[in-house]
């Protein structure tokens, strides 16, 4: 890719600039944030471990949303962080007038861009950004379910003692307390869970896995987590970077796959160049659809002030 603009230098945009960097994803990484020098100094601080890591992309930064011009891809990580204690909706009114203003630079400046949502509450927002770019679908998606997955993938991990590596997981529904962690499509290897783990350990992992983003909060205090979420940002961008038609569970708006239209919600995707390919539709057990049609209720309502 030739650029990828990172809109907000806080910890979330400056950890996903040194990942996308040292894997040059691109030959220009933008970070652009409103405060004053913040973005610049950031963008050279990682500029200057080129050396180090032996990467070739060239970092900037930026307070003026003008140089996003010729991005390929913008990553919005700018808004207000939650408080410990604090839902991804709590924020939705100040964030919803960040992206808003960020929406109408990228209208501007990057009209031909695909855009990765990260700010919460980042499926309403994800479907406020494509509300009011009026693009298609397949050029708007979030981070949620890479995240959250890996996260369940840990604990897994950390329960069982197998490597991390191994075990594979799906998360799907909104990137909050009723997210939709799904036990049965979790293996080592293939190997049922159900295999290693009781019905009591499972559930425990579950519960901690919607809780994941919360848990860091509640200790770091004064910020959210941001190396894994970044990470997750990378695995998805990497997917398009590279054409690699990854299937990842990602903020999707739905067009009636799981009878769901005119939503933002994760779902599993097929990620691409270009972006979002397709939703790939699961054939849902009774209790899936009751947690799912939940969680689609939740976003919904929190969609009704966009
Ligand atoms: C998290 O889950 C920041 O929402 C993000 O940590």
């Amino acid at each position: 890719m030739k650029k990828i603009t990172i809109i907000g230098a806080g910890r979330v945009g400056e950890s996903t600039a040194q990942i996308l960097a040292n894997q040059e994803l691109a030959h220009e990484i933008m970070l652009i944030d409103i405060r004053e020098g913040v973005a610049r100094g950031t963008a050279l601080d990682i500029q200057e471990s080129a050396n180090l890591f032996g990467f070739d992309t060239r970092v900037l930064g930026d307070e003026d949303p003008a140089a996003m011009t010729g991005s390929d891809l913008i990553i919005v990580t700018a808004g207000l962080p939650r408080k410990p204690g604090m839902s991804r909706s709590d924020v939705l009114d100040a964030n919803l007038k960040v992206v808003r203003e960020i929406t109408d630079h990228i209208l501007r400046h990057a009209p031909q861009a695909m855009v990765v949502m990260v700010t919460n509450p980042v499926d309403v927002l994800t479907y406020a950004v494509w509300k009011q770019t009026g693009w298609p679908r397949q050029r708007i998606f979030g981070l949620s379910g890479v995240l959250d997955a890996a996260r369940m993938a840990t604990f897994i991990a950390l329960e069982t003692g197998f490597s991390s590596r191994d075990i594979t997981t799906l998360v799907l529904g909104g990137h909050g307390d009723s997210m939709v962690p799904m036990s049965r499509y979790t293996t080592v290897n293939g190997i049922p869970i159900s295999h290693f783990l009781s019905a009591e350990q499972i559930a425990r992992i579950v519960e901690r896995t919607r809780n994941g983003g919360a848990e860091i909060l509640a200790l770091k205090k004064t910020s959210s987590a941001n190396d894994s979420p970044a990470a997750a940002v990378a695995t998805m961008v990497d997917a398009v970077c590279n054409d690699r038609r990854r299937v990842l569970p990602c903020v999707a708006i739905l067009d009636g796959e799981y009878g769901e239209r005119d939503l933002a919600i994760g779902v599993p995707v097929v990620l691409a160049a270009g972006g979002m390919q397709r939703v790939v539709e699961l054939e849902l057990n009774e209790e899936e659809r009751r947690q799912f049609a939940e969680s689609a209720a939740q976003v919904r309502e929190d969609l009704a002030v966009v």
